[in-house]
């Protein structure tokens, strides 16, 4: 809803650009807020078309919490983070979401912390769950000083970037230039406890909103880094299929390869013309961190509407 009230108050100072094409994007938990925005957006409309709203597109969204969560056992069990019986307890004995579930309610009981020990024993903090092929950021690991990361010029992925972005945006001039003051804080950091979530309402399932703007005719994208254990990209391709046979869509086009440049950028699949999924090979949770070039590829064409390339 702030939003929704920030995006009216855009549009009526900035009128000229209402017949636009408006696209909105967002990834991890704008599983729920965007689609929770463009369905305020779609009523808006109703009374006075505002928004020429033209598709949304989500990445390693959460969507659905039991789904989504616990696609993570899977994930870490064939990717060799954790051993066969330790998936097994991951899966039987205490479950992901019942974990977090148990977290937010501060009541987790001495089965899944048992589990949860055994999970982060073996994942190790020296795999980066968002993205388990990368290396990590080893200052962020042991928290050292945030001010100093080490320049990895030979390295192709600069894994200590949201370091030095976050030194980068605290700066005077930078905060000046941007016109951004801070207020009740005393530095800009990312994701800051500022910011008063409600945590339970990751278990409200966003899915079927995602549902009802396709059927309003919103083309959606749900994409997925496919090195993201923390919303894996089985769970996403489970609810889009859902999505898509609880609205009766057929297969447009069939699972298949997609290319950037000459190399597989990724897999695909759309039903009935509207909603597609598509996976982005080799990228992390914030897909464009580690593959920018195949994400520039999804993001072109979800905003010229065209199919993933077929053939290179
Ligand atoms: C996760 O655990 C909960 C609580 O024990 C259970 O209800 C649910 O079916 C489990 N989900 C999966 C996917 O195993
Ligand atoms: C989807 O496919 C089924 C089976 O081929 C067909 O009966 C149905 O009409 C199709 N639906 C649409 C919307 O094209």
């Amino acid at each position: 809803r702030d939003n929704l009230l920030f995006l009216q108050g855009w549009f009526h100072k900035f009128p000229q650009y209402r017949s636009t094409d408006l696209f909105i994007a967002g990834e991890s938990y704008a599983g729920h807020y965007i689609p929770q925005l463009a369905k305020l957006m779609i009523g808006i409309n109703k009374k006075e078309k505002l928004f020429n709203l033209k598709g949304i597109a989500l990445g390693n969204p959460v969507l659905d919490f039991a789904t989504d969560l616990n696609s993570r056992a899977e994930y870490f069990w064939s990717h060799g983070l954790i051993s066969d019986s330790t998936y097994k307890m991951f899966t039987s004995a205490c479950n992901y979401s019942r974990y977090v579930s148990e977290y937010y309610r501060d009541s987790v009981s001495s089965i899944c912390s048992i589990v949860m020990n055994q999970v982060s024993t073996e994942t190790s903090r020296f795999v980066d769950k968002y993205d388990v092929t990368l290396d990590v950021c080893v200052s962020t690991v042991f928290s050292q000083s945030k001010f100093t990361s080490p320049k990895q010029v030979s390295e192709r992925i600069d894994v200590c970037i949201e370091d030095e972005t976050v030194n980068y945006l605290n700066r005077k001039d930078v905060r000046r230039a941007l016109h951004a003051r801070l207020i009740g804080v005393r530095r800009w950091e990312v994701c800051s406890n500022i910011l008063d979530y409600e945590f339970l309402n990751i278990e409200i399932p966003t899915f079927n909103i995602v549902g009802s703007l396709v059927k309003a005719g919103i083309p959606v994208l749900v994409y997925s880094g496919d090195q993201d254990s923390v919303i894996p990209l089985t769970g996403s391709r489970t609810l889009v299929h859902r999505v898509a046979k609880e609205l009766g869509l057929n297969t447009t086009v069939p699972y298949r390869v997609w290319f950037a440049g000459k190399q597989v950028g990724g897999w695909t699949q759309v039903y009935g013309n509207i909603l597609s999924f598509a996976t982005i090979r080799g990228a992390s949770h914030e897909a464009p961190f580690s593959q920018p070039e195949r994400s520039l590829m999804l993001f072109k064409s979800f905003l010229e509407g065209k199919h993933l390339p077929e053939i290179f």
